[in-house]
């Protein structure tokens, strides 16, 4: 806390919690755009918080991307943890097989030394596959443990970058611009006023969900997500975010 202190960090927190209506935001120091360690800082924030508040018996819901991934990577045993089930948000977004969630969850649940549960599904479903596969006994059942989820971990991107590295086609791309996409979180793509313009047909957790869900842990840095952090953080109003110093201070002269 003195360090934080002397770089002002505490005092970015309080602000950047009010302007976006954070339950509670931790800063660490850098823009994790710049360096690797920064983002790594994030990933030991987020253990730290997990740690905490983490009671036996609960289940946390993870998200992909390299941010969570960071999470997981940093990720110590607990008691509580020891105790927790961890199970992907959403099912295949179209990412590469090391960000997504399936993977990093059982990274996380290893070595947190928890028990995790995994769900196959692929990404971008046709209505067909999409209605039968809603209807198998092993999803179902992963479906109801996701929605039963206390803690759900996501990471948030700009919304171009994104629908990019997942290999969107030229249609849905256009589509997002004209609509004005700036943020994206598990699927979910949102405009500068936190409104869904558009969300892919994969299973998992809803964004209506979110409503039974005790915390939610975004963690997101780097100047270059400032807007999308923006846009997303306010809609689920009790965040808690992680960021990083360049984002924050990069949020605070927009608003
Ligand atoms: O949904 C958000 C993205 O998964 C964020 O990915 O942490 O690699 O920027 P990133």
């Amino acid at each position: 806390p003195i360090i934080k202190d002397l770089f002002g960090l505490t005092e970015l927190e309080i602000r950047l919690a009010r302007v976006l209506r954070l339950k509670k935001a931790v800063v660490v120091q850098g823009d994790s755009d710049q360096s690797d360690w920064v983002k790594k800082e994030m990933g030991r924030a987020g253990v730290r918080l997990l740690k905490q508040t983490a009671r036996p018996g609960q289940v946390v819901a993870v998200a992909g991307g390299t941010t969570v991934a960071a999470v997981a990577e940093m990720m110590k045993a607990s008691p509580a943890l020891r105790e927790s089930i961890f199970i992907p948000a959403r099912g295949g977004l179209g990412e590469e097989v090391e960000l997504e969630a399936n993977y990093i969850t059982s990274l996380m649940a290893q070595k947190a030394g928890g028990r995790y549960r995994l769900m196959h599904v692929p990404e971008q479903l046709s209505h067909e596959a999409y209605d039968t596969l809603i209807r198998e006994p092993h999803i179902q059942e992963v479906l109801e443990l996701v929605r039963s989820a206390r803690i759900v971990v996501h990471g948030i991107g700009d919304a171009t970058t994104m629908a990019t590295r997942r290999k969107s086609s030229p249609e849905l791309l256009r589509l997002l611009q004209e609509k004005g996409a700036v943020g994206e979180a598990f699927g979910y793509y949102f405009n500068r006023k936190g409104e869904i313009v558009y969300r892919g047909r994969s299973l998992g957790l809803s964004l209506e969900d979110l409503e039974n869900v005790e915390m939610t842990i975004a963690v997101a840095g780097g100047a270059g997500k400032a807007e999308a952090i923006a846009a997303v953080c306010p809609v689920s109003g009790r965040d808690t975010l992680i960021t990083d110093e360049a984002a924050a201070r990069a949020i605070l002269k927009q608003h």
